[in-house]
């Protein structure tokens, strides 16, 4: 399997948990992860900032590869931007991920691709690897735009100097998110077939970037969709709030 991603399950949990309940959820999965064999995927959560640090000790504690991700970053290393977090601080916090780009992000804080690239550009100069966020509103698929727009957003978003080390695609329909709808598994192979092609003018080793898909997935239908062609894992938001959930999807591939 040496020359296929790696597969890559991400939970972002987004502005949800406090420190008590989401160190029983953390624990369980801890506890889920060393009696399992799953040397061949890596395993993420992303939590809000406030629960990093909470995170990074108790896989510490546990001794379990639990990788731990921000959910955003900023383009500077450090200034005056109060209330943001650079990705160096995310780096120093025991992160080894960072999701940018994610739609929310894009419409809540008007995110343009060209922040998001510096945002990538931020995160792999601390290290750390960069989610790219990217994918169509409702509007854009149903007046066919839907590979233009993601086009514009890979050429807009992604950094020079992006690798298959550094980076990470995750195609997430916006009209998919929080919704409880999935694309069809044909419309999933062709957005990935086409981010596949697309990032070859872009990354050296396209080939070997992880792609993965977002937006409601859940057990009843991880299975599915991370059986399609090109894609190499998950970015899963409601339902990695539950250890029990995240791991029937951890577990689907
Ligand atoms: P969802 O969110 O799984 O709750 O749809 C996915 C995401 O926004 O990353």
């Amino acid at each position: 399997m040496a020359n296929t991603p790696r597969p890559l399950i991400a939970g972002n949990w987004k502005m949800n948990g406090l420190r008590h309940g989401a160190r029983i959820q953390v624990d369980d999965l801890l506890e889920r992860m060393a009696g399992a064999d799953l040397q061949d995927r890596d395993i993420l959560l992303c939590p809000p900032a406030t629960l990093i640090d909470m995170m990074v000790a108790a896989r510490h504690v546990r001794a379990q590869p639990l990788l731990v991700g921000g959910q955003d970053c900023h383009t500077e290393r450090s200034g005056a931007h109060t209330g943001d977090i650079s990705a160096e601080m995310l780096k120093d916090a025991g992160c080894e991920y960072v999701i940018v780009g994610h739609s929310e992000r894009r419409a809540d804080h008007g995110e343009d691709n060209d922040t998001v690239r510096r945002k990538a550009r931020a995160a792999i100069d601390a290290g750390l690897t960069a989610i790219i966020c990217i994918g169509e509103t409702e509007n854009q698929r149903q007046s066919g735009e839907t590979l233009q727009v993601l086009t514009g957003q890979l050429e807009g978003s992604v950094p020079e100097g992006a690798d298959a080390a550094n980076t990470v695609i995750a195609y997430e329909p916006v009209w998919a998110i929080g919704t409880g709808l999935t694309p069809t598994v044909e419309d999933v192979a062709e957005a990935h077939a086409h981010i596949r092609e697309t990032i070859g003018g872009l990354i050296a080793d396209a080939p070997m970037v992880r792609l993965l898909y977002g937006g409601s997935v859940k057990p009843a239908n991880a299975a599915e969709l991370l059986a399609v062609e090109n894609v190499d894992g998950a970015l899963v938001g409601g339902a990695s709030l539950k250890a029990a959930d995240f791991w029937a999807i951890v577990t689907a591939i």
